[in-house]
């Protein structure tokens, strides 16, 4: 057995080798070094498997807005290694995309190219570059990096007509104070669509998969915040802070605990009953062991591991 797989068994080892990870990552971005390996999507993907990826990310933020296309201003929040996606919105006929991450995600340069050529020929995006298809020449993009959605969208003065993440919000340090910051700057008649992953992203894999809330705030903080591992904001933060957001909107269930397969996002009683009911099983099974707050919370929704909210604000 490695010793990784030695500390991965213990749930206080782990916990201890996150301490000092997370400790690490602070240190590191207190020396403003911004490279990381999270969001780097596209290494050891082929190109036909990178390219389903992006029309996938594309086609489902569409599908979830309910709309055709983006136009205006367009903020993609954690792109990761790569800007097709922010490419596929101002093809179809978006005036800017802002792509703000914390982070430089690591990449691949030729692979980003190949994949950027594979687009322009695929949807006749040649006038979107400045020469040859690649990150560096692509027009009307802006990339904020080393800038925390928490902070970019409090600070930029920047109003957008549609803000947009996909697995990106649970690794922020305080994703509703972000999306008051997002409220704030959307345009009227703007919209934000997030898809939001509440699993443990392996940190706990090989235990219960609701074992992250097993922790006090405090400990679970000092293991996740420098590093953007997952937050624990879950399905009832995203609701209360809707309620209260002054925007029209709603949210739909993508993910259930203990549940391999992913869900079409669906209110929770459209959702597969079997697949409900292991969810809730999963639940039961550490509902004693849970911590303070989670403790209090209905099995519904600690059953959610994965959701997509849609707000919008009125007018335009
Ligand atoms: C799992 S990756 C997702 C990448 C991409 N959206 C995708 O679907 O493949 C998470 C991304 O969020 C970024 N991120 C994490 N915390 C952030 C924060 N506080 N503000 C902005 N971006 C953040 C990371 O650097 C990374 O690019």
């Amino acid at each position: 057995m490695t010793f990784r797989a030695l500390i991965k068994r213990s749930v206080a080892l782990t916990c201890a080798y996150y301490l000092h990870d997370d400790w690490r990552a602070r240190r590191r971005l207190a020396a403003g070094r911004l490279e990381s390996a999270s969001g780097a999507r596209h290494a050891g993907l082929d190109i036909a498997a990178s390219l389903r990826y992006v029309e996938r990310v594309y086609g489902d933020y569409l599908a979830y807005g309910g709309v055709t296309h983006f136009s205006g201003s367009v903020a993609e929040i954690g792109p990761g290694d790569s800007f097709a996606v922010a490419l596929r919105i101002l093809g179809a006929g978006a005036g800017h995309v802002h792509a703000i991450d914390r982070w430089v995600s690591r990449r691949d340069g030729e692979a980003q190219r190949r994949i950027y050529g594979a687009l322009s020929e695929r949807h006749g995006l040649g006038h979107l570059f400045e020469g040859v298809p690649a990150e560096e020449t692509i027009k009307n993009l802006t990339y904020h990096a080393g800038q925390p959605a928490e902070a970019f969208f409090h600070d930029s003065g920047l109003r957008f007509d549609a803000i947009l993440s996909r697995a990106v919000m649970e690794h922020l340090y305080d994703p509703l104070a972000a999306l008051d910051g997002m409220a704030r700057s959307l345009k009227p008649g703007g919209i934000m669509i997030h898809r939001i992953d509440l699993r443990d992203h392996g940190m706990f894999s090989g235990h219960h998969p609701l074992t992250l809330l097993t922790f006090s705030d405090g400990l679970h903080r000092r293991m996740t915040r420098g590093a953007g591992r997952p937050n624990r904001v879950l399905i009832d933060g995203y609701r209360e802070w809707l309620q209260h957001s002054g925007l029209s909107g709603g949210i739909t269930i993508s993910r259930l605990a203990g549940v391999g397969e992913e869900q079409d996002p669906a209110p929770w009683q459209a959702l597969d009953d079997s697949a409900k009911s292991r969810a809730l099983e999963c639940v039961r099974t550490i509902r004693p062991r849970l911590s303070g707050r989670f403790k209090a919370m209905a099995d519904e929704d600690l059953a959610v591991a994965g959701l997509v909210l849609v707000a919008r604000r009125n007018g335009g």
